[in-house]
């Protein structure tokens, strides 16, 4: 079977590249599971057997999503107790603040993550024409 799955709602961005993270069994349902994504720390979730993905670092202090326990969709930082919606990264009382959210596709039994391309990789250079 070959399908793409959108686990998230994050927004997709124009210049994006799509980087494998993880087998898709390898993401436990209703817990938090940090995967390193290139230079990027990323925190896993798998929901009603869809997968999120956010930075593992949460924006008050550092503290490890991945780590949090997660109620549904929100996981609750292990720190200090901010709350973090994995499908979009905003925080689940104050929309204005957010984590960093990455779409998620599964495609074969594999995750990957979309992320955006660097400024100055050949990609980036492709894409500016
Ligand atoms: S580091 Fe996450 S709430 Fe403080």
């Amino acid at each position: 079977m070959n399908f793409w799955d959108w686990g998230g709602t994050c927004k997709t961005l124009a210049t994006t590249n799509l980087v494998h993270a993880a087998a898709e069994d390898s993401i436990q349902e209703g817990a938090g599971t940090a995967v390193k994504v290139g230079n990027r720390n990323l925190a896993f979730f798998k929901v009603g057997g869809l997968c999120y993905a956010i930075s593992n670092e949460c924006p008050h202090m550092g503290g490890p999503l991945a780590n949090g326990t997660l109620s549904g969709h929100i996981v609750t930082c292990p720190w200090h107790g901010w709350t973090w919606d994995v499908r979009t990264g905003k925080h689940a009382r104050i929309p204005s603040k957010a984590v960093a959210c990455f779409p998620v596709r599964a495609v074969d039994g594999q995750l990957y993550v979309e992320v955006p391309v660097e400024p100055d990789s050949p990609a980036a250079a492709s894409s500016s024409g």
